[in-house]
């Protein structure tokens, strides 16, 4: 099957397959998974449907960042959602995203994955997954939400950026070995059903608890960048919203939505 161009996007032929009841959309290379995504959304591709790709030309992130990942060695991947939930709720997708990644790294590697909040999975203090969710509004009604994810899979330390190389790991490096990028996409698909259905059925304290579990930011010092200037304090909790309570130094509660974070390390 050729896609030669969809919308603006020009992209390489791709392999369409079902895999546990989801429509999975595999291209060799395009310009990026969230995009192509977006681009199938609109065209009215059905909800849970997957994009993935083996490299990105211009694989992104948040803050307008850009995602690197040598071809074949990452997994990245990008789900179309149309979930039947109000708009304010959105945010907790990410929150959601990051319990079913965290989960899905530790059931096929076995390493201790934890969520830096809001959308990073860190293995020993070092990030190994981003997850962007871009969403699309109308009125109070939204479309559609592209949920994607980059895990650094089968990547040296050579591989990364140079100025993450301090900051960034892969599964590979470590578990010592290769990992294989279909048994991640499985389990991906099995825990995110199991865990969507589990936040439909009971919502933010069922998402809370199982964020809770899988994360390495609550109880730690941060610092949340505003740009020209830094506020700090200590994680307290992640609100129905998503967004993450901090106790600042005067003892007040402050609740953070789209900051960028980092956990100040210990010395
Ligand atoms: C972040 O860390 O800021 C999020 C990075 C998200 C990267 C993934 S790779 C697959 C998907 N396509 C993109 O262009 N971005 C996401």
């Amino acid at each position: 099957m050729v896609h030669k161009s969809i919308g603006k996007e020009v992209c390489s032929r791709h392999k369409h397959f079902s895999l546990l009841g989801k429509e999975i959309y595999y291209y060799r290379e395009l310009t990026s998974t969230n995009s192509i995504a977006r681009q199938m959304a609109i065209s009215g591709a059905t909800d849970g449907s997957v994009v993935m790709s083996r490299s990105q030309s211009s694989g992104h992130g948040r803050m307008q960042r850009q995602w690197h990942c040598p071809p074949g060695k990452g997994l990245l991947l990008s789900m179309i959602l149309r979930p039947q939930i109000s708009v304010q709720f959105v945010p907790q997708l990410t929150l959601l995203t990051a319990v079913v990644v965290a989960e899905t790294i530790k059931i096929v590697t076995g390493c201790a994955a934890g969520i830096k909040w809001p959308n990073d999975i860190f293995i020993n203090g070092k990030k190994v997954c981003g997850i962007l969710a871009e969403s699309n509004f109308s009125k109070s009604n939204f479309e559609y939400v592209i949920i994607g994810l980059g895990i650094n899979v089968n990547l040296e330390t050579i591989h990364l950026p140079s100025d993450c190389q301090e900051t960034s790991t892969s599964l590979s490096i470590e578990l010592g070995q290769n990992v294989s990028r279909f048994k991640l996409l499985k389990q991906f698909i099995i825990s995110w059903d199991e865990h969507f259905q589990g936040f439909v059925r009971a919502g933010h304290p069922y998402l809370r608890n199982k964020w809770i579990k899988n994360n390495v930011t609550l109880g730690r010092n941060v610092t949340v960048n505003k740009g020209n200037y830094s506020i700090h304090g200590s994680a307290e909790d992640v609100s129905e919203k998503g967004g993450l309570i901090v106790r600042l130094s005067d003892g007040s509660l402050q609740e953070f939505l789209a900051e960028d974070v980092s956990i100040r390390r210990r010395f």
